[in-house]
């Protein structure tokens, strides 16, 4: 349903963003898009997104939903004037007739009786929570997320990584969801494009077949992290790789 095909956003003479990017995303499917900072992941996110536009190849968003595609970035991105229900509701046209789709997905963030609170009075993942809500609201064909928790302490961080299983469990949501946590891509995705170099490039693609949710401790994940680990040229042990110049 999502469909790109060479797709290619450059800048710096061609020495940053994105080259020759091809994947496909089914309806269902949770597709993690994992590397390290600057290869160009949050250019991608936002070519999919269609806030930039490919310099050459083509994204194809197609699943007969009226709807495009909803964004989560790393931070929530919300209105401080506006009640948590306000939130979830800014950018519709006409709020007042989405007020029950907008307390079905307060509900399932579990913020229901926190919908009349203003964003100052709600915590890091709360606040999150709200921008996740936000962006289910409009019933995107697909969520796109960019590195949505990695703002957030390690504890809440895996609660909102299980939340969003939960959310694909009653939904089925698509999601694409760029990250650098290689334990948070084989976690919650289905399969893992690993993009590597300036600009960046497809190097590997997972498909993870243990059914969600996974244990956080399943050894058999910890083959993959191995493989990523070497693909992107990281010491797993850590020792090695500090070189000061
Ligand atoms: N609008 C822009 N103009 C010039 N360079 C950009 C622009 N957007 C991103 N870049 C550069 O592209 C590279 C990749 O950025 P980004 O997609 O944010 O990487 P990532 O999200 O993987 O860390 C960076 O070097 C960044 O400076
Ligand atoms: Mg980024």
């Amino acid at each position: 349903m999502l469909t790109v095909k060479k797709a290619s956003r450059l800048f710096k003479d061609g020495a940053a963003g994105f080259k020759n990017i091809t994947f496909t995303v089914q309806k269902g499917e949770i597709v993690g898009i994992l590397g390290t900072s600057g290869c160009g992941k949050s250019t991608l996110l936002r070519v999919l997104s269609g806030l930039d536009h490919a310099d050459s190849g083509t994204i194809h968003l197609n699943d007969g939903s009226p709807s495009g595609a909803g964004v989560i970035f790393q931070e929530p991105r919300l209105m401080p004037w506006l009640s948590v229900e306000d939130n979830v509701l800014f950018g519709f046209k006409n709020p007042s007739k989405y007020r029950k789709q907008a307390a079905h997905y307060l509900s399932l963030v579990g913020l229901s009786e926190f919908a009349g609170a203003l964003p100052r009075d709600l915590s890091g993942g709360m606040a999150q929570r709200t921008a996740i809500a936000r962006a289910l609201a409009s019933q995107p064909s697909v969520l796109l997320l960019d590195e949505p928790f990695s703002a957030l302490d390690a504890f809440t961080k895996m609660q909102l990584q299980d939340l969003l299983l939960d959310i694909w469990q009653e939904e089925k949501t698509t999601m694409v969801m760029v990250t650098h946590d290689i334990d948070e891509a084989l976690h919650v995705c289905d399969r893992v494009i690993v993009l590597s170099g300036q600009p960046g490039e497809i190097a590997a693609e997972f498909k993870i077949s243990q059914p969600k949710p996974r244990s956080r401790s399943d050894l058999s994940l910890a083959t993959y992290k191995e493989k990523i680990f070497s693909i992107l040229e990281y010491s797993n042990t850590g020792l090695q790789k500090y070189s000061v110049r």
